[in-house]
C-alpha cells in the first residue's frame, strides 16, 4: 500500500495522520466485504498470524482471529494460561519458540507497558499491539476514531471527552494521540486520584467535574473502571464514583443533541453507565465492535504485506 512503511503497529503515537487515513480507507473496504454473502478475501493466503494474549480479552482477541481468517491467513491462538509459561518458561523463550514456525504477524496483548519493541528482537514477524499495560491500545483508538468519522463525517476539530479511570487506561492514551492528529480538543475527566499529573504535558484539558465537562463534548468516551490494575482503592466507594462520574439518565439530558457516547467494553453497567441507558447506548457500543473487525483486517493486511526481514524493523 502506497504510503505505508511500518513493519510493526506498536502505538498510535508513532503513526502519522496519513497512515491513520490509509488504515481507515482499507477498513471501509473490508467492512463492505464483511457485509457480502462470501466474506473472505485471499489477501493473506499463505501467511501465518499468531494471537498471543497474556491478558483476558473478548473483543480484541476474537476480532483479530476473525479478521485474519477473513483474509485467508493461517491462525494460531496461543493461550498463556495453558502454555509452558506456567511451568516457568520465559517470555523471551516463548517468542523464540513461536518464531520457529516462521509466523508473519504476532498480535500481542500483555500487562507490561512498552515491552513490545523489546520483544521484536526475538522474531522476524510484524508485531501488532493488542494492548500493552497502561501504555497503548492502538486498534481500539483506531476503531473509535473510525466510528466517530463514520457518524460525524469528520474528525477535525471535535471536542472529545474521556471519562473515568485515566491512570490505568491504554485506551485513553491511544485515543489522545490519535484524535490530536486531527486537531481535536481533548478533555479528560475523573477522580483526581485517577488522572496522572503528566497528562498536563499531553496537551489535554483536565476536569474533575463531569456535570460541567459533559455540556460541550461532541464525543464522550466512557472508560471501564479497571479493578484488576488497581492495587489500592482510588476512590472511597463505587457509590461515590457513580454519584460523580457515572453517565446516568439525569446527566445524559445535559449532552449536546448530536453527541456520540462510546465505551471500549467490557462495560460495568451501573458503574460507568446506568443500565437504564443500555437500550439507548448499547447499539453504538456494538457498532464499535463491528468496526473493530474492519480496522483489524486493515491492520493485519498492512502488517502481512511486510517481509520477514530484520531490515524492515523500525
Ligand atoms: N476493548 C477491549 O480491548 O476489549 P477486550 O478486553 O474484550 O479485548
Amino acid at each position: 500500500m502506497d504510503g505505508w512503511q511500518k513493519k510493526h503497529l506498536l502505538g498510535i503515537k508513532d503513526l502519522s495522520r496519513q497512515e491513520i487515513e490509509i488504515i481507515f480507507e482499507l477498513a471501509a473496504s473490508f467492512k463492505e466485504l464483511s457485509q457480502r454473502e462470501v466474506k473472505k478475501a485471499p489477501a493473506l493466503r499463505g501467511k501465518t498470524m499468531i494471537n498471543l494474549f497474556f491478558e483476558s480479552s473478548t473483543r480484541t482477541r476474537t476480532s483479530f482471529e476473525l479478521a485474519a481468517k477473513r483474509l485467508s491467513a493461517d491462525v494460531l491462538n496461543f493461550s498463556s494460561s495453558s502454555s509452558s509459561l506456567s511451568k516457568g518458561e520465559s517470555l523471551e523463550d516463548t517468542i523464540k519458540n513461536l518464531e520457529a514456525y516462521h509466523p508473519d504477524i504476532l498480535v500481542i496483548r500483555i500487562g507490561y507497558s512498552e515491552c513490545l519493541h523489546n520483544l521484536s528482537r526475538y522474531t522476524l514477524a510484524s508485531i501488532v499491539n493488542a494492548g500493552d499495560g497502561n501504555s497503548e491500545h492502538p486498534t481500539q483508538a483506531l476503531l473509535d476514531m473510525f466510528t466517530v468519522k463514520e457518524i460525524k463525517g469528520k474528525l477535525d476539530g471535535l471536542s472529545v471527552l474521556i471519562v473515568g479511570d485515566i491512570t490505568h487506561s491504554r485506551v485513553a492514551r491511544s485515543n489522545i494521540f490519535g484524535f490530536q492528529k486531527f486537531s481535536a480538543h481533548i478533555k479528560v475527566c475523573g477522580p483526581s486520584t485517577l488522572i496522572p499529573y503528566e497528562f498536563d504535558k499531553l496537551g489535554v484539558e483536565i476536569s474533575y467535574d463531569f456535570d460541567e465537562a459533559i455540556r460541550d463534548a461532541d464525543v464522550i468516551i466512557m472508560l471501564r473502571i479497571q479493578k484488576e490494575r488497581q492495587e489500592i482503592s482510588f476512590f472511597p466507594s463505587i457509590r461515590e464514583y457513580v454519584e460523580k462520574f457515572a453517565l446516568t439518565a439525569e446527566r445524559i439530558k445535559k449532552i449536546k443533541k448530536d453527541c456520540i457516547i462510546m465505551h471500549p467494553g467490557p462495560v460495568n453497567w451501573d458503574v460507568e453507565i446506568s443500565s437504564q441507558l443500555k437500550e439507548e447506548l448499547h447499539p453504538l457500543i456494538l457498532k464499535q465492535v463491528e468496526n473493530g473487525l474492519a480496522i483489524r483486517m486493515a491492520v493485519l493486511y498492512l502488517a502481512g504485506t511486510k517481509k520477514r526481514k530484520y531490515e524492515d524493523i523500525n
